[in-house]
């Protein structure tokens, strides 16, 4: 049963959301029309929230819950409980280390370790700067090369330590000539 002081839409007005927030509450006031006020469309309108925009932000479960009348709690639980949910927004690049059988046998835990170490964050977070996230998988299909981790659509199998530094490396080194690259057009070289 529905509580009386259920609203829809009263965040279009919110006035301290920035230029992104405000498009995702645009964009969610939008949809939930088309979900009927039902606990049952709580996945199915986190599926779509996540297709359209990659991840759940903190505004979005908020305005779920308030669609469904159910506290936001609730919804953060289902977001958290379902590995298919992100509840932050994916990085320029993706980290995604195995943690299946064979690469957890073969020492995933410590490449993900490295990973969160070299970050600053942890599995499922995103750094500050929306640069790099992280999250653990299960198996990606490639057990013989244990331990894996799928770097942006890169396979790096048999990935030690020393290659996440590597990876690391490369990355800054092409940051840095992107940089170059845009002060050079900027500078009009
Ligand atoms: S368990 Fe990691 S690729 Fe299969």
């Amino acid at each position: 049963m529905l509580k009386a002081d259920c609203v829809d839409g009263a965040r279009m007005t919110t006035p301290d959301l920035d230029g992104e927030e405000r498009a995702t509450v645009e964009e969610i006031t939008a949809m939930l029309p088309h979900f009927e006020k039902s606990r049952g469309n709580l996945i199915p309108i986190l599926q779509c929230i996540q297709e359209s925009h990659s991840y759940l932000a903190t505004v979005a479960i908020e305005m779920v819950a308030e669609h469904l009348c159910i506290s936001p709690s609730e919804v953060y639980g289902v977001a958290t409980f379902y590995n298919q949910f992100r509840l932050h927004p994916p990085g320029k690049h993706q980290f995604k280390v195995c943690l299946g059988t064979a690469c957890h046998v073969a020492g995933g835990d410590i490449i993900l370790e490295n990973f969160e170490r070299k970050l600053g964050i942890k599995d499922g977070e995103t750094t500050p700067d929306r640069e790099y996230s992280i999250e653990r998988v299960a198996c990606v299909g490639c057990c013989a090369l244990a331990p894996v981790a799928v770097v942006d659509d890169t396979v790096e199998g048999h990935i030690q330590p020393s290659r996440v530094e590597g990876i690391f490396v490369q990355f800054q080194v092409e940051r840095e000539r992107e940089e170059r690259e845009k002060t050079g057009r900027e500078s009009g070289e």
